[in-house]
């Protein structure tokens, strides 16, 4: 079948505006999408076989980085498994801010909760002076991370630590981390592709969504963070004023709240007193 055709049959197919049947397409043909357009060729029998499956159960309901097994982040590409939870664009907000703070220092940073790496490796890559660590509680989700460092060519520091149970070693003048921070009861509610797919362990932040804050502020933070370092944290839409109370009352300063594209609450950055 000729791309154009195949093209017009997955847009159909999956109800989609072109967007997801051209990233299927391409993933699978390894063709550009200005190949489809400048060099087209007819798809074999196995990409035929290999897009039709992946729409199967793209119109299951199976997130489609999941599918192919990777998504683009602050213009980078990182894998994703099972494991890890697929890199939201509200994070790149935090990711931006940090950069933005750090500029051209050099600087230790601490990416708590990696997942796939996208915020520490995004940070080294933007940051050359930095020496970034990323942490994370279990060897298969750091497995995931220390692909996506290589696949971006970025050396990084690895930990394996359970955050709630221990403290990491080492000094930081940056702490960043997007941690799970829904309310165990609303995981339930949540839409079926988070709930079926995603880990849960990445989005539960205990009965008020806070425990990781709580955690990382009053108990690793004055362990490992640096007198007059700097935090930043990704929040949900209302969690802002908890978070800031959090932070006042373990005595930093500096507190800032920012907001997202969407003009919602969705990072909190404080100095250490
Ligand atoms: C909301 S996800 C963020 C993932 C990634 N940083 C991102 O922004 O896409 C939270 C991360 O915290 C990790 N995590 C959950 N509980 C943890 C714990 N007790 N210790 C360390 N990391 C934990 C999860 O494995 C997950 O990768």
């Amino acid at each position: 079948m000729v791309i154009g055709q195949l093209r017009s049959e997955v847009r159909d197919e999956l109800g989609d505006n072109g967007h997801e049947a051209d990233w299927i397409i391409s993933h699978v043909t390894k063709m550009s999408q200005a190949d489809f357009v400048l060099h087209p060729r007819d798809v074999t029998e196995e990409e035929l076989k290999a897009i039709e499956e992946i729409v199967e159960r793209r119109n299951q309901g199976e997130p489609l980085q999941y599918l192919l097994g990777e998504t683009e982040f602050m213009g980078l590409t990182f894998k994703v498994t099972e494991d890890t939870l697929i890199p939201r664009a509200d994070t790149e907000t935090l990711v931006e801010e940090v950069i933005r703070k750090i500029g051209k220092k050099k600087l230790t940073v601490l990416d708590i909760g990696t997942g796939s790496g996208c915020i520490g490796i995004s940070i080294a890559k933007n940051c050359k002076n930095t020496q970034v660590t990323l942490l994370d509680y279990s060897e298969a989700i750091l497995q995931v991370a220390k692909e996506n460092a290589d696949l971006n060519g970025v050396n990084v520091d690895f930990v394996k630590c359970d955050i709630l149970e221990e403290i990491p070693e080492g000094v930081f003048d940056v702490i960043v981390s997007n941690p799970p921070y829904i309310e165990t009861d609303t995981i339930f509610s949540l839409d079926n592709m988070v709930k079926s797919y995603e880990p849960v362990e990445a989005l539960d932040g205990g009965f008020d969504g806070l425990l990781f804050y709580q955690r990382i502020v009053e108990e690793v933070a004055p362990k490992i963070l640096k007198d007059g370092g700097y935090i930043a944290f990704e929040i949900g839409y209302n969690q802002g004023e908890a978070v800031i109370d959090i932070l006042k009352e373990a005595d930093f300063v500096s507190i800032k709240l920012k907001k997202d594209p969407c003009d919602n609450d969705r990072v909190v950055t404080a100095k250490k007193g």
